[in-house]
């Protein structure tokens, strides 16, 4: 028996210095339905994931919560709804976890390190340059950006201590000829761009140890130096298999990589670092690093200190995960950027899953219920020329011979032939990482059902069972049919919804497999066939937008420190800055909701000025808005404009708030109406 090709894929491990967001989820159910794909191939998979936990940013983060580096790392990775739960709950099926606190790693990396400085590939020099706390990155002068990190645009700071560096530039010439003579780094464009940008530069050694904290791998022939986060992070991909440990013995089996799947800012360390220090342990290189776009809100990246992150959970609890899932891969190029909205979303399950999917699905097994009884007559299913015209892929002279007749039999022809060839339209995209482009070929199929049904009238050939029974059931059978391949080829993208579709259509595992995807008529024409629970219901947009914000807002509150519970007293200000807050008794001249919101009000206010004060306040849910016309209220007036919703807001109403059952309550403080609008507060 021939061994099944193997086939090894990993995301980046993720850094676990907050909760993961959508643009977490993004890659790794990419590099799930990549996985799950292989493995419908058939496959042997081996699918990597794991954390990337080490680094001063998660030092810094630890001792601001009062924990260890370890007990905070803990909690994001393996608390609840943590890095684990979330893949859990998205339905990951990788096959392995790895995190770098791991003992068998921190062991391995302190080998690969030793075994890179024997080689002379590591020495001790002094390193003076630029660092980029949040994004653990070093950087030369003239690689920053208008004097700030490239990557994230943050300031970056003065470092000199005594390091350990990487020879980087000695494999400059190797990895220009990989990045420009091979097909490794995909898509090409990001080519051009790691070329240009840090190669032809010049390449320089890479500062591999710190000294200035201690939350990392130590250098065990030299205390006090802790290797850099990236040499230890990398290097994951092959601690994980076993290599330099006895914690796994799968390095020979599945190494070299076949895909890192990765996000385009950290295409610089795969493409570049990586592949440098496996040159330097002289072991074959991953076959292909795939850079991937972001996700993006509002134009912009996601990021938690910018306060623009989705939640994952809540749009896979509000949606379904398997809907989520589908959402992130049918919608956005996988190499381009992309942006986020709930809208996006919305339309997307409205239109593709439960108009498009969920009808044709729906109506078919209703039909096959209604008109058959939930099992077509034996002999309607696929004849002989439509078997051969599915098999020949769709090519024009068959089309011709099935589509010759001029009855609705023409249209039989159409739907076999392009359902023929989806399997290899589809192998193509998701071979070229073009999930997006094989869920287009798959909906345009579905689309195709959906277009037959109306061809052929159901329930006008119903009227007549006698006479028109054999084609009735023979419509049906095509449309079973088709429905059972697009089946087959969603299941990476769906896997649940998908199981309980091939339960509707009495799809058994035999015709849910790959080699059947390819043949039409695998499906027994007596299959039994249930309506059963509808797979994607519709979704409300206005309802389910204004949900969405209520428990992002909630999830918001949630996460903030316990204060509800335990009031305490704020930190202490000096009397100097206290006086900076300019408070202003300001009046309400008009209040209104504001759009799509159920938390936001805007109120336009008479602040002494002589010209109008809008500010957006988020007290909607305790106030009319029209009682709160001519009242006099307090606002902080000189804070930084604001954005919200699309609307400025220049200052703060100032309210007190305090928790009854549970619940947060706000009260706008109101003061004495014969106070004058600008008075102020001191
Ligand atoms: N720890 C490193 C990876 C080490 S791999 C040896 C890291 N971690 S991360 O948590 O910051 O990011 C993990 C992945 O998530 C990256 O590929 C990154 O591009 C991806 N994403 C983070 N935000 C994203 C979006 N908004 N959109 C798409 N992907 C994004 O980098």
């Amino acid at each position: 028996m021939s061994e099944k090709p193997k086939f090894y894929l990993t995301t980046p491990i993720y850094y676990p210095s907050d909760k993961l967001h959508i643009g977490h989820a993004y890659c790794t159910v990419a590099t799930d339905t990549i996985a799950r794909y292989k493995r419908l191939l058939g496959c042997d998979v081996m699918f990597l994931t794991g954390t990337d936990e080490h680094g001063q940013k998660i030092e810094d983060k630890a001792k601001e919560a009062g924990v260890t580096p370890k007990e905070f790392v803990d909690n994001i990775v393996e608390g609840p709804r943590g890095v684990k739960d979330l893949w859990k709950l998205m339905n990951i099926s990788n096959d392995r976890f790895i995190r770098t606190t791991d003992d068998y790693h921190i062991s391995a990396i302190q080998k690969i390190f030793k075994q890179m400085y024997d080689k002379g590939d590591i020495y001790k020099g002094v390193y003076k340059g630029k660092y980029c706390k949040p994004c653990e990155s070093f950087w030369t002068e003239s690689q920053l950006k208008d004097g700030c990190c490239p990557d994230c645009g943050r300031p970056v700071q003065d470092a000199e201590e005594e390091a350990y560096f990487f020879r980087l530039s000695k494999y400059a010439g190797r990895i220009q000829d990989l990045l420009e003579n091979t097909d490794f780094l995909e898509p090409r464009s990001r080519v051009n761009e790691m070329v240009n940008n840090f190669i032809k530069p010049g390449l320089e050694d890479l500062c591999v140890s710190r000294t200035s904290f201690t939350w990392g791998i130590p250098v065990d022939f030299d205390p006090g130096h802790v290797v850099y986060v990236w040499i230890d992070a990398l290097s994951n991909y092959i601690t994980a298999l076993g290599y330099d440990n006895d914690r796994y013995h799968d390095f020979e089996k599945y190494w070299p990589a076949d895909v890192h799947i990765v996000g385009k800012e950290i295409v610089r360390f795969h493409s570049i670092i990586w592949p440098a220090m496996l040159m330097s342990l002289d072991l074959p290189l991953p076959k292909k690093v795939y850079g991937h776009g972001w996700l993006l809100l509002d134009g912009g990246k996601m990021s938690k200190s910018k306060g623009n992150v989705v939640d994952p959970y809540i749009l896979a609890e509000k949606f379904g995960v398997d809907a989520l899932r589908f959402f992130l891969m049918r919608t956005f190029p996988f190499g381009s950027d992309g942006n986020f909205s709930n809208e996006l979303l919305i339309q997307t399950i409205n239109t593709d899953l439960a108009n498009d999917l969920g009808n044709l699905v729906s109506r078919t097994t209703a039909m096959v219920g209604k008109y058959f009884g939930g099992a077509l007559p034996a002999g309607c299913g696929a004849a002989e020329d439509e078997k051969k015209l599915a098999a020949s892929c769709a090519a024009p002279e068959c089309v011709a011979v099935i589509s010759a007749s001029d009855g609705p039999e023409k249209f039989d022809g159409e739907l076999i032939a392009l359902a023929g060839a989806l399997r290899n339209k589809y192998q193509e995209d998701m071979d070229a990482f073009a999930p997006h482009k094989a869920l287009e070929e798959v909906f345009a199929v579905i689309q195709r059902a959906n277009k037959y049904i109306d061809e052929n009238a159901p329930w006008a050939l119903a009227k007549d069972m006698q006479a028109n029974g054999p084609r009735l059931a023979h419509v049906m059978y095509n449309l079973l049919e088709a429905t059972r391949i697009c089946g087959i080829l969603l299941t990476p993208f769906m896997p649940e919804s998908m199981d309980k579709l091939f339960v509707q259509i009495g799809a058994g595992a035999d015709c849910r497999t790959w080699e059947s995807a390819g043949v039409w008529g695998s499906l027994s024409d007596t299959a039994a066939v249930t309506k059963g629970e509808n797979l994607f219901p519709r979704v409300d947009l206005d309802k389910a937008l204004a949900q969405l914000e209520a428990a992002e807002e909630a999830a918001r509150k949630a996460a903030l420190p316990a204060v509800e519970v335990e009031p305490q007293l704020e930190e202490t200000v000096d009397f100097d800055t206290f006086c900076k807050s300019d408070f202003r008794v300001v009046k309400v001249k008009d209040c209104v909701p504001v759009k799509k919101s159920n938390k936001l009000l805007r109120f336009t206010l008479d602040d002494g000025t002589g010209t109008d004060r809008q500010i957006l306040s988020g007290i909607a849910m305790y106030y009319k808005p029209e009682e709160l016309i001519g009242k006099t209220l307090v606002a902080i007036v000189n804070l930084p404009p604001r954005k919200m919703m699309g609307l400025e807001s220049n200052g703060m109403l100032i309210s007190a708030v305090h928790t009854e059952h549970g619940e947060e309550k706000l009260h706008l403080i109101m003061v004495d109406d014969a106070i004058p609008a600008g008075a102020k507060l001191c």
